[in-house]
């Protein structure tokens, strides 16, 4: 099976690049043992998401979507001691997980987590106040990936930089029979950033652990 040699590649890549870490090893095992799906980034897209933080400086980081906070525990570390990174989850029960998973992680002082819909947390969020966010990473409800979108916009500056998880699924984002929510969601989301000139964007598919997906990458100008 050719989804078993994505997973073969992406794990002979993690065993040599990524050093043993029993955190997120260990926000893992909570995530199951809490009974969360397995939908976190992968260990590669993860430190891609620490690395890029990293390079650009990030002192302030703003996701939407975060799980048992798998993600969320990448992109804080990337973070100086005074950094914030706002995450957002609509599932108590998630948040809860998160909560503990990124504590254990020693980060609770960096991570502030807004258990609620994105779409409400987004709004009362203020570029002058909270943000402005250097990286905006989202990773939620696929159907709203605009408006989070916009949102993330509204929230940056020139030099920002808007990760988007899943805009490709299986390659459905093409398929112009579909109705899936997901891939409808990418389709709008890409012609919403195709228009938008405040922005330079590319999309990369991906293969590896977690199948034949993408992420659109986008920075503000
Ligand atoms: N970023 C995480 C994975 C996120 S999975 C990681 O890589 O580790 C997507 C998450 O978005 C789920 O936990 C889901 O509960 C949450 N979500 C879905 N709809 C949402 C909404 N309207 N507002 C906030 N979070 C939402
Ligand atoms: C799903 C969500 C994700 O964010 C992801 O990266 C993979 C799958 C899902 O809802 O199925
Ligand atoms: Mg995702």
């Amino acid at each position: 099976m050719i989804a078993e040699l994505w997973r073969s590649v992406d794990d002979y890549f993690s065993t040599l690049l990524l050093d043993p870490d029993p955190v997120l090893d260990a926000a893992l095992e909570a995530n199951r043992a809490g009974a969360l799906p397995s939908i976190d980034v992968s260990p590669q897209q993860g430190k891609l998401l620490h690395l890029l933080a990293c390079s650009i400086g990030a002192r302030r980081i703003l996701e939407v979507g975060t799980l048992g906070g798998y993600s969320t525990i990448w992109l804080a570390r990337a973070l100086p001691p005074d950094g914030r990174l706002i995450t957002c989850e609509i599932d108590p029960h998630r948040a809860e997980v998160a909560t503990s998973n990124i504590a254990m992680a020693g980060l609770a002082d960096v991570v502030d987590l807004r258990v609620g819909a994105a779409d409400h947390t987004l709004s009362i969020l203020d570029a002058a106040v909270d943000g402005p966010f250097d990286l905006t990473f989202i990773d939620a409800d696929k159907g709203s990936g605009t408006e989070y979108f916009e949102h993330a916009l509204r929230l940056s500056r020139p030099g920002s930089l808007i990760i988007v998880d899943n805009v490709v699924r299986g390659g459905r984002v093409v398929d112009n029979e579909t109705t899936e929510p997901t891939a409808v969601g990418s389709r709008r989301l890409a012609e919403a950033v195709a228009r938008e000139k405040r922005v330079s964007a590319t999309v990369i598919q991906t293969v590896g652990a977690k199948g034949y997906d993408g992420f659109l990458l986008a920075r503000v100008e």
